[in-house]
């Protein structure tokens, strides 16, 4: 991959709106997790984005996308920490609405709950969803986490060989996820067609065959948990009080289709990019088996160190920043895989460091909108690798095998690891 390291390298001479100034236009895409590396830190090509000389607001080209995600439109970019977190704090000036509205594209109009809800609204969602992910709750779960963690390993352990990301990676967050909302197993590889399709393909008609699809089934879910009540997250959105009513059928889908959305392959991404990583630098595994009270951090600097997405918010009103005008209406993203590794916040940011004292990075974003899934993500990281160094010695990439790695959401589909079996 060419590493372009110079804003010059990334200017582009496109058409813009006539108050965005030209030197400030770039073809960012390639920070943005679509171009893969095979590098042992696959996000290094993007840290100079953060560097002194880089002017605080930039402007990245418009890019070809379905039409109704904002296709045809540049947006603007922000790549130091204090600016990405003024973008996920300040809510008087920054908007969510319209974020991951996916279903927009077949003409649907309910909101994704709560990610597209603006405060102060957004508060009374977050309120009715919180309970579900509290400490108490997941420590009910921790049993069965283990239970398939433990599972899954053994029946590879002997083995000597895995393919972590496709045969483990992919699976078990979703196993745990699934279980969490009710969902049926068999519903296992459709969700993920779904998913993959509608994140990943870009191609607006399979986009929108795969919504179709899965708004359909989420409905008729949503409707037998209505008649058949359980114990399991979905029912219980469906059974529960926002504010002292029922929720409106518009905010149950809401609410269901995003965590579907949101649950699915973030944690498989992280976990595919975890044991590379875990691969190519042993001395990281030396040191976690040695010391297995880091796992906690250990785990947050993986967070840190693999950022699988970038957020975006919309401007509410005109304002000037950084000696730009930015329009009401117009998209800022921040680019995390460029503020996770701010040297101003983070001392000797390029370095792994499974000890990181303080470590608030921008993986889950910050502000109210931080994931909602965090506590839960986190736990399943934790109880992974404490059960897999009990039970898998040292590893490394199959001889031959393709580390090559999006560093993003689509990640590495494929990382066969081996070790020397007794
Ligand atoms: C390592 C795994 C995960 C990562 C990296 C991740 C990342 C994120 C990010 C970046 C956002 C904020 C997006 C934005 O503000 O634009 C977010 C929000 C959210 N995530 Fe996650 N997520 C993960 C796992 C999960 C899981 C497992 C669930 C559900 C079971 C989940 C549910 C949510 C929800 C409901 C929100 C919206 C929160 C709100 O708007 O108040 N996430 N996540």
């Amino acid at each position: 991959m060419t590493k372009p390291r110079t804003l010059d390298s990334i200017r582009v001479d496109v058409p813009v709106p006539p108050h965005v100034p030209k030197d400030r236009v770039v073809d960012i895409s390639f920070a943005m997790g679509s171009v893969p590396n095979d590098l042992r830190d696959p996000y290094e090509p993007f840290d100079w984005l953060n560097g002194p000389e880089i002017p605080r607001i930039l402007y990245n080209a418009p890019q070809a996308r379905p039409s109704a995600l904002g296709g045809g439109k540049g947006n603007w970019v922000v790549t130091h920490y204090d600016d990405i977190e003024r973008v996920y704090t300040d809510n008087d000036t920054f908007s969510n609405k319209g974020t991951a509205e996916f279903q927009a594209l077949i003409g649907e109009t309910f909101r994704s709950i709560p990610l597209a809800v603006d405060p102060p609204e957004h508060a009374k969602y977050r309120m009715y969803l919180m309970p579900h992910f509290s400490p108490a709750r997941l420590k009910l779960m921790e049993p069965h986490i283990r239970d398939v963690v433990v599972e899954m390993i053994e029946e590879f352990a002997a083995k000597g060989e895995v393919d972590v990301a496709w045969d483990f990676g992919r699976v078990y967050p979703v196993r745990i996820f699934m279980g969490l909302m009710g969902f049926p197993p068999p519903m296992f590889d459709q969700f993920l067609d779904w998913e993959w399709d509608i994140l990943h393909s870009n191609d607006l008609g399979k986009m929108q065959a795969a919504l179709r699809g899965v708004l359909e089934f989420l409905r008729g879910f949503i409707a037998e948990k209505e008649a058949n009540p359980d114990d399991h997250l979905v029912s219980r959105i469906v059974h529960g009080e926002i504010e002292g009513r029922a929720p409106t059928e518009e905010e149950k889908i809401g609410m269901v289709w995003f965590l579907w959305l949101g649950g699915l392959d973030t944690v498989a991404a992280t976990i595919s990019q975890m044991f590379r990583r875990m691969a190519l630098e042993p001395e990281i595994q030396t040191r976690l088996r040695g010391h297995p009270e880091l796992i906690e951090t250990a785990v947050e600097e993986f967070l840190r160190t693999q950022p699988i997405l970038s957020s975006g918010r919309s401007a509410k009103h005109d304002f000037e920043w950084h000696g730009v005008t930015i329009k009401a209406g117009e998209s800022i993203t921040c680019l995390n895989s460029s503020g996770n590794f701010d040297p101003a916040q983070f001392p000797d940011a390029r370095t792994f460091d499974p000890a990181r004292p303080i470590n608030r990075h921008f993986t889950f974003v910050g502000g109210v909108h931080r994931c909602l899934g965090a506590p839960l993500a986190r736990r399943e990281l934790w109880i992974l690798l404490e059960e897999w160094f009990n039970r898998i010695p040292e590893f490394r990439v199959k001889p031959g095998a393709d580390s090559t790695v999006f560093p993003g959401l689509m990640s590495i589909r494929n990382l066969p690891l081996v070790w020397d079996v007794k």
